[in-house]
Protein backbone atom coordinates (compact mmCIF):
# COMPACT_ATOMS: atom_id res chain seq x y z
CA UNK A 1 0.00 0.00 0.00
CA UNK A 2 1.28 3.62 -0.55
CA UNK A 3 1.32 6.22 1.76
CA UNK A 4 0.88 9.68 0.49
CA UNK A 5 2.76 12.86 1.50
CA UNK A 6 2.86 16.03 0.31
CA UNK A 7 6.78 16.57 0.65
CA UNK A 8 8.99 14.70 2.60
CA UNK A 9 11.29 17.61 2.65
CA UNK A 10 9.51 20.67 3.00
CA UNK A 11 10.87 23.06 5.48
CA UNK A 12 9.48 22.89 8.73
CA UNK A 13 8.35 26.37 10.38
CA UNK A 14 8.87 25.26 13.69
CA UNK A 15 10.70 26.50 16.64
CA UNK A 16 14.15 25.31 16.61
CA UNK A 17 15.62 23.97 19.79
CA UNK A 18 17.66 27.29 19.77
CA UNK A 19 14.91 29.20 19.71
CA UNK A 20 13.25 27.69 22.80
CA UNK A 21 16.18 27.99 24.57
CA UNK A 22 16.56 31.46 23.82
CA UNK A 23 16.43 33.50 27.00
CA UNK A 24 13.20 35.65 26.87
CA UNK A 25 15.15 37.73 29.76
CA UNK A 26 18.78 39.63 29.09
CA UNK A 27 21.20 39.91 31.81
CA UNK A 28 20.52 43.56 33.55
CA UNK A 29 21.98 46.68 30.84
CA UNK A 30 24.36 47.91 33.00
CA UNK A 31 26.03 44.66 32.84
CA UNK A 32 26.04 44.49 29.17
CA UNK A 33 27.55 48.14 29.21
CA UNK A 34 30.78 47.22 30.67
CA UNK A 35 32.14 45.79 27.55
CA UNK A 36 29.87 45.98 24.27
CA UNK A 37 29.86 43.49 21.75
CA UNK A 38 33.00 43.62 18.81
CA UNK A 39 30.84 43.21 15.09
CA UNK A 40 31.32 39.37 14.51
CA UNK A 41 33.39 37.70 12.00
CA UNK A 42 31.15 37.16 8.81
CA UNK A 43 32.51 33.64 8.49
CA UNK A 44 34.13 32.01 11.40
CA UNK A 45 36.47 29.66 10.38
CA UNK A 46 36.61 27.03 13.18
CA UNK A 47 32.77 27.25 13.66
CA UNK A 48 32.36 23.28 13.40
CA UNK A 49 29.18 23.75 11.56
CA UNK A 50 28.02 24.18 7.90
CA UNK A 51 26.77 26.80 6.81
CA UNK A 52 22.97 25.65 5.13
CA UNK A 53 23.47 28.12 2.31
CA UNK A 54 27.32 27.60 1.19
CA UNK A 55 26.61 24.98 -1.56
CA UNK A 56 30.06 24.68 -2.75
CA UNK A 57 30.81 23.89 0.95
CA UNK A 58 28.50 21.62 1.27
CA UNK A 59 29.53 20.23 -1.82
CA UNK A 60 33.06 20.09 -1.12
CA UNK A 61 32.44 17.91 2.39
CA UNK A 62 30.86 15.64 0.28
CA UNK A 63 34.35 15.29 -2.23
CA UNK A 64 36.49 15.30 0.93
CA UNK A 65 34.27 12.46 2.93
CA UNK A 66 35.63 8.68 3.69
CA UNK A 67 33.82 6.28 1.62
CA UNK A 68 35.11 2.87 3.86
CA UNK A 69 36.43 2.18 7.01
CA UNK A 70 39.90 2.20 5.78
CA UNK A 71 39.60 5.83 4.91
CA UNK A 72 37.91 6.45 7.72
CA UNK A 73 40.60 7.94 10.75
CA UNK A 74 40.62 7.38 13.80
CA UNK A 75 37.44 6.41 16.06
CA UNK A 76 38.76 2.85 16.67
CA UNK A 77 36.57 1.46 19.36
CA UNK A 78 33.56 2.91 16.98
CA UNK A 79 34.79 1.11 13.60
CA UNK A 80 35.61 -2.21 15.38
CA UNK A 81 32.36 -2.54 16.65
CA UNK A 82 30.54 -1.60 13.56
CA UNK A 83 32.98 -3.70 11.46
CA UNK A 84 31.93 -7.14 13.77
CA UNK A 85 28.25 -6.14 13.43
CA UNK A 86 28.48 -5.68 9.58
CA UNK A 87 30.39 -8.66 9.59
CA UNK A 88 28.06 -10.45 11.24
CA UNK A 89 24.87 -9.55 9.29
CA UNK A 90 26.80 -10.13 5.69
CA UNK A 91 27.79 -14.29 7.34
CA UNK A 92 24.34 -14.73 8.74
CA UNK A 93 23.10 -13.51 5.32
CA UNK A 94 19.33 -14.60 6.52
CA UNK A 95 17.51 -11.53 5.67
CA UNK A 96 18.37 -9.92 8.98
CA UNK A 97 19.86 -6.76 8.50
CA UNK A 98 21.91 -4.29 11.11
CA UNK A 99 20.80 -3.64 14.55
CA UNK A 100 19.65 0.49 14.52
CA UNK A 101 22.48 2.47 15.27
CA UNK A 102 22.64 5.96 17.41
CA UNK A 103 26.12 7.86 16.84
CA UNK A 104 26.13 11.06 19.05
CA UNK A 105 28.98 13.52 19.44
CA UNK A 106 29.99 17.25 18.92
CA UNK A 107 29.55 18.23 15.23
CA UNK A 108 31.76 17.85 12.45
CA UNK A 109 33.26 14.47 14.05
CA UNK A 110 32.14 12.36 11.28
CA UNK A 111 28.83 11.06 12.49
CA UNK A 112 27.14 11.77 8.83
CA UNK A 113 30.18 10.07 7.11
CA UNK A 114 30.01 6.90 8.99
CA UNK A 115 26.59 6.98 8.64
CA UNK A 116 27.39 6.76 4.30
CA UNK A 117 29.93 4.32 5.31
CA UNK A 118 27.95 1.87 7.14
CA UNK A 119 25.42 1.80 3.97
CA UNK A 120 28.49 1.19 1.88
CA UNK A 121 30.22 -1.28 3.75
CA UNK A 122 26.53 -3.38 4.16
CA UNK A 123 26.36 -2.94 0.18
CA UNK A 124 22.48 -1.16 0.99
CA UNK A 125 20.55 1.65 0.16
CA UNK A 126 21.11 4.73 2.26
CA UNK A 127 17.80 6.99 2.54
CA UNK A 128 18.82 10.12 3.98
CA UNK A 129 16.09 12.40 6.02
CA UNK A 130 16.22 14.59 9.26
CA UNK A 131 14.41 15.11 12.28
CA UNK A 132 13.34 18.02 11.33
CA UNK A 133 12.17 17.52 7.78
CA UNK A 134 9.81 15.12 9.03
CA UNK A 135 6.54 17.01 9.90
CA UNK A 136 4.23 14.64 10.07
CA UNK A 137 3.50 11.36 10.75
CA UNK A 138 2.61 10.46 7.03
CA UNK A 139 6.00 11.56 5.92
CA UNK A 140 7.38 9.08 8.10
CA UNK A 141 5.00 6.77 6.74
CA UNK A 142 5.66 7.78 3.17
CA UNK A 143 9.29 7.18 3.91
CA UNK A 144 9.14 4.30 5.47
CA UNK A 145 7.20 2.09 3.16
CA UNK A 146 9.76 3.44 0.35
CA UNK A 147 12.47 1.36 2.30
CA UNK A 148 13.33 -2.05 0.56
CA UNK A 149 14.87 -5.10 2.49
CA UNK A 150 18.32 -3.83 4.22
CA UNK A 151 17.75 -0.15 3.30
CA UNK A 152 20.08 1.77 5.70
CA UNK A 153 17.78 4.95 6.70
CA UNK A 154 19.58 7.92 8.06
CA UNK A 155 17.70 10.52 10.22
CA UNK A 156 20.21 12.88 10.86
CA UNK A 157 19.30 15.76 14.03
CA UNK A 158 16.91 12.69 15.48
CA UNK A 159 16.79 14.89 18.52
CA UNK A 160 14.64 17.39 16.32
CA UNK A 161 11.61 14.83 15.53
CA UNK A 162 8.41 15.67 16.51
CA UNK A 163 6.57 13.51 19.58
CA UNK A 164 3.91 11.80 17.20
CA UNK A 165 6.30 10.88 14.57
CA UNK A 166 8.97 9.46 16.67
CA UNK A 167 5.76 7.46 18.39
CA UNK A 168 5.61 5.94 14.84
CA UNK A 169 9.40 5.04 14.72
CA UNK A 170 9.43 3.07 17.77
CA UNK A 171 7.07 0.20 16.36
CA UNK A 172 8.35 0.49 13.12
CA UNK A 173 12.01 0.23 14.51
CA UNK A 174 11.01 -2.75 16.79
CA UNK A 175 9.32 -5.09 14.36
CA UNK A 176 8.95 -3.78 11.47
CA UNK A 177 5.39 -2.94 11.57
CA UNK A 178 3.54 0.25 10.57
CA UNK A 179 0.05 1.41 11.86
CA UNK A 180 -1.88 3.60 10.28
CA UNK A 181 -5.11 5.10 10.29
CA UNK A 182 -7.35 5.22 7.43
CA UNK A 183 -10.06 7.56 6.41
CA UNK A 184 -11.62 10.14 9.32
CA UNK A 185 -14.60 9.91 11.58
CA UNK A 186 -16.41 6.59 12.36
CA UNK A 187 -15.03 5.32 8.99
CA UNK A 188 -12.17 5.46 9.76
CA UNK A 189 -9.88 2.20 10.57
CA UNK A 190 -6.53 1.11 11.36
CA UNK A 191 -4.42 -0.74 9.51
CA UNK A 192 -1.11 -2.32 10.59
CA UNK A 193 1.54 -2.72 7.73
CA UNK A 194 4.55 -5.03 7.19
CA UNK A 195 7.30 -3.42 6.45
CA UNK A 196 11.12 -4.44 5.29
CA UNK A 197 14.03 -5.27 7.59
CA UNK A 198 16.29 -1.93 7.45
CA UNK A 199 18.76 -0.25 9.89
CA UNK A 200 17.97 3.21 11.12
CA UNK A 201 21.26 5.35 11.60
CA UNK A 202 20.50 7.88 13.58
CA UNK A 203 22.70 11.05 14.42
CA UNK A 204 21.70 13.50 17.37
CA UNK A 205 24.43 16.29 18.84
CA UNK A 206 22.96 15.68 22.03
CA UNK A 207 21.71 12.28 23.64
CA UNK A 208 20.13 14.14 26.33
CA UNK A 209 17.42 15.56 24.09
CA UNK A 210 16.43 12.10 22.78
CA UNK A 211 13.53 10.35 24.30
CA UNK A 212 14.36 7.01 26.41
CA UNK A 213 11.76 4.93 24.53
CA UNK A 214 13.73 6.01 20.91
CA UNK A 215 17.08 5.88 22.74
CA UNK A 216 16.34 2.32 23.75
CA UNK A 217 14.98 0.93 20.08
CA UNK A 218 18.78 1.65 19.34
CA UNK A 219 21.37 -1.86 19.42
CA UNK A 220 24.21 0.17 18.92
CA UNK A 221 24.92 3.34 20.29
CA UNK A 222 28.05 5.17 20.40
CA UNK A 223 29.65 8.55 21.17
CA UNK A 224 32.07 10.42 18.98
CA UNK A 225 34.86 11.37 20.11
CA UNK A 226 37.21 13.88 19.53
CA UNK A 227 40.27 12.99 17.74
CA UNK A 228 44.04 13.06 18.55
CA UNK A 229 46.50 15.03 17.34
CA UNK A 230 48.11 11.96 14.94
CA UNK A 231 44.64 11.82 13.72
CA UNK A 232 44.13 15.17 12.65
CA UNK A 233 47.55 14.74 10.91
CA UNK A 234 46.97 12.36 9.10
CA UNK A 235 43.41 13.88 7.78
CA UNK A 236 45.01 16.48 7.15
CA UNK A 237 47.56 15.38 4.76
CA UNK A 238 44.59 13.26 3.21
CA UNK A 239 42.63 16.56 2.41
CA UNK A 240 45.91 18.14 0.79
CA UNK A 241 46.85 15.32 -1.12
CA UNK A 242 42.97 15.53 -2.36
CA UNK A 243 43.31 19.41 -2.90
CA UNK A 244 46.42 18.27 -4.73
CA UNK A 245 48.47 20.74 -2.44
CA UNK A 246 51.76 19.86 -0.90
CA UNK A 247 52.03 20.72 2.60
CA UNK A 248 55.25 20.17 4.78
CA UNK A 249 54.80 17.99 8.24
CA UNK A 250 55.73 20.76 10.01
CA UNK A 251 53.26 22.73 8.64
CA UNK A 252 51.05 19.50 8.88
CA UNK A 253 51.52 19.11 12.46
CA UNK A 254 51.08 23.02 13.39
CA UNK A 255 47.54 23.00 11.46
CA UNK A 256 46.53 19.83 13.64
CA UNK A 257 47.54 21.57 16.78
CA UNK A 258 44.44 24.70 15.77
CA UNK A 259 42.07 21.90 14.64
CA UNK A 260 39.88 21.49 17.78
CA UNK A 261 40.32 18.08 17.61
CA UNK A 262 37.66 18.51 14.45
CA UNK A 263 37.86 16.85 11.40
CA UNK A 264 35.57 19.35 9.96
CA UNK A 265 37.36 21.87 10.52
CA UNK A 266 40.66 20.21 9.73
CA UNK A 267 39.25 20.35 6.53
CA UNK A 268 38.64 24.22 6.62
CA UNK A 269 41.78 25.16 7.88
CA UNK A 270 43.64 23.12 5.11
CA UNK A 271 41.54 24.69 2.53
CA UNK A 272 42.23 28.20 4.03
CA UNK A 273 45.77 27.59 4.48
CA UNK A 274 46.30 26.24 0.71
CA UNK A 275 44.54 29.69 -0.65
CA UNK A 276 46.96 31.69 1.50
CA UNK A 277 49.64 29.81 0.32
CA UNK A 278 48.25 30.07 -3.25
CA UNK A 279 48.44 34.21 -3.09
CA UNK A 280 51.82 34.93 -0.96
CA UNK A 281 53.69 32.20 -2.19
CA UNK A 282 53.99 29.47 -4.89
CA UNK A 283 51.16 27.04 -3.55
CA UNK A 284 53.50 24.60 -1.50
CA UNK A 285 52.37 25.30 2.23
CA UNK A 286 55.38 25.47 4.39
CA UNK A 287 55.55 26.65 8.44
CA UNK A 288 55.72 30.04 7.90
CA UNK A 289 52.81 30.35 5.18
CA UNK A 290 50.55 28.45 7.79
CA UNK A 291 51.69 30.39 10.54
CA UNK A 292 50.51 33.50 8.79
CA UNK A 293 47.29 32.45 7.27
CA UNK A 294 46.31 31.19 11.01
CA UNK A 295 47.43 34.82 12.64
CA UNK A 296 45.61 36.71 9.56
CA UNK A 297 42.59 34.36 11.17
CA UNK A 298 43.36 35.36 14.48
CA UNK A 299 43.18 31.36 15.74
CA UNK A 300 45.38 31.17 18.33
CA UNK A 301 47.38 27.92 20.06
CA UNK A 302 44.37 26.01 21.34
CA UNK A 303 42.40 26.72 18.09
CA UNK A 304 40.54 29.18 19.93
CA UNK A 305 38.87 32.45 17.23
CA UNK A 306 38.00 35.79 18.28
CA UNK A 307 34.89 34.95 19.29
CA UNK A 308 35.72 32.10 21.32
CA UNK A 309 37.97 34.32 23.09
CA UNK A 310 35.22 37.15 23.03
CA UNK A 311 33.17 34.87 25.38
CA UNK A 312 35.68 33.81 27.49
CA UNK A 313 36.55 37.48 28.13
CA UNK A 314 33.04 38.59 28.30
CA UNK A 315 32.06 36.07 31.18
CA UNK A 316 35.36 36.86 32.99
CA UNK A 317 34.45 40.73 32.72
CA UNK A 318 30.63 40.87 33.71
CA UNK A 319 30.67 38.07 36.10
CA UNK A 320 34.66 37.07 37.32
CA UNK A 321 34.83 32.98 38.23
CA UNK A 322 31.30 33.11 39.14
CA UNK A 323 29.22 30.41 37.41
CA UNK A 324 26.87 31.67 34.93
CA UNK A 325 24.01 30.16 33.35
CA UNK A 326 23.90 29.22 30.03
CA UNK A 327 21.12 31.86 28.52
CA UNK A 328 22.88 34.59 30.28
CA UNK A 329 26.17 33.67 27.83
CA UNK A 330 23.88 33.38 25.46
CA UNK A 331 22.59 37.18 25.83
CA UNK A 332 26.17 38.23 26.54
CA UNK A 333 27.84 36.98 23.05
CA UNK A 334 24.29 37.58 20.78
CA UNK A 335 24.41 33.80 20.11
CA UNK A 336 21.41 31.14 20.22
CA UNK A 337 22.11 29.08 23.11
CA UNK A 338 22.12 26.11 21.48
CA UNK A 339 24.91 27.59 19.32
CA UNK A 340 27.05 27.82 22.83
CA UNK A 341 26.06 24.42 23.58
CA UNK A 342 27.29 22.69 20.72
CA UNK A 343 29.89 25.00 18.64
CA UNK A 344 31.78 26.80 21.30
CA UNK A 345 31.24 24.69 24.51
CA UNK A 346 32.28 21.06 24.27
CA UNK A 347 35.77 22.12 22.71
CA UNK A 348 36.31 24.22 25.60
CA UNK A 349 35.20 21.84 28.01
CA UNK A 350 37.48 19.36 26.78
CA UNK A 351 40.08 21.44 27.10
CA UNK A 352 39.83 22.37 31.05
CA UNK A 353 38.47 26.18 29.78
CA UNK A 354 35.36 26.12 31.38
CA UNK A 355 33.54 24.07 33.55
CA UNK A 356 29.99 22.97 33.96
CA UNK A 357 28.59 23.18 37.38
CA UNK A 358 25.06 22.73 38.57
CA UNK A 359 24.29 26.29 38.70
CA UNK A 360 25.74 27.30 35.36
CA UNK A 361 29.21 27.47 33.50
CA UNK A 362 32.24 28.86 34.32
CA UNK A 363 36.19 30.23 33.15
CA UNK A 364 39.11 28.65 35.12
CA UNK A 365 42.87 29.16 35.54
CA UNK A 366 43.69 27.67 32.25
CA UNK A 367 41.61 30.01 30.68
CA UNK A 368 42.85 33.25 32.26
CA UNK A 369 46.73 32.08 31.47
CA UNK A 370 45.79 31.19 27.97
CA UNK A 371 43.60 34.63 27.22
CA UNK A 372 46.62 36.37 28.98
CA UNK A 373 48.88 34.73 26.48
CA UNK A 374 46.95 35.55 23.42
CA UNK A 375 46.66 39.07 24.44
CA UNK A 376 50.50 39.65 24.58
CA UNK A 377 51.28 37.28 21.58
CA UNK A 378 48.54 38.89 19.13
CA UNK A 379 49.71 42.62 20.79
N1 LIG B 1 37.35 9.90 10.54
C1 LIG B 1 37.46 10.76 9.53
N2 LIG B 1 38.48 10.65 8.64
C2 LIG B 1 38.60 11.54 7.64
N3 LIG B 1 37.77 12.58 7.44
C3 LIG B 1 36.75 12.74 8.27
C4 LIG B 1 36.54 11.83 9.35
N4 LIG B 1 35.44 12.22 10.02
C5 LIG B 1 34.99 13.32 9.40
N5 LIG B 1 35.77 13.63 8.35
C6 LIG B 1 35.60 14.80 7.49
O1 LIG B 1 34.94 15.82 8.24
C7 LIG B 1 33.81 16.29 7.54
C8 LIG B 1 32.69 16.45 8.53
O2 LIG B 1 32.21 15.19 8.94
P1 LIG B 1 30.65 14.86 9.11
O3 LIG B 1 29.85 15.70 8.19
O4 LIG B 1 30.50 13.39 9.00
O5 LIG B 1 30.42 15.33 10.60
P2 LIG B 1 29.11 15.22 11.49
O6 LIG B 1 29.51 14.55 12.76
O7 LIG B 1 28.01 14.59 10.70
O8 LIG B 1 28.78 16.74 11.80
P3 LIG B 1 27.35 17.42 12.14
O9 LIG B 1 27.07 17.11 13.59
O10 LIG B 1 27.58 18.88 11.93
O11 LIG B 1 26.34 16.84 11.20
C9 LIG B 1 33.54 15.30 6.42
O12 LIG B 1 33.31 15.94 5.22
C10 LIG B 1 34.78 14.47 6.28
O13 LIG B 1 35.49 14.89 5.15
MG1 LIG C 1 26.25 15.42 9.96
Amino acid sequence: MEVNSDDLNAGTGTKTVADQLRSPKPPKPSKLLKSPKPPKPKERVIDAKVSENDLAEQAEEVSLRPLSFADYIGQERLKNNLKLAIDAVKKRDDGTTLDHVLLYGPPGLGKTTMANIIAHELGANLRVTSGPAIERAGDLASILTNLQNGDVLFIDEIHRLRRAVEEVLYSAMEDYKLDIVIGKGPAARSVRLDLPQFTVVGATTRTGSLAGPLRDRFGLIHRLEYYRIPEIEKIISRTARLLGTEIAPEATQLLATRSRLTPRIANRLTKRVRDYAEVHGNGFIDTDLAEGALRLMEIDELGLDPADRNMLELILENYGERPVGLTTIAALTGDEAATIEDYYEPYMLQLGLIERTPRGRSVTKKAQDHLAKVRRDFA
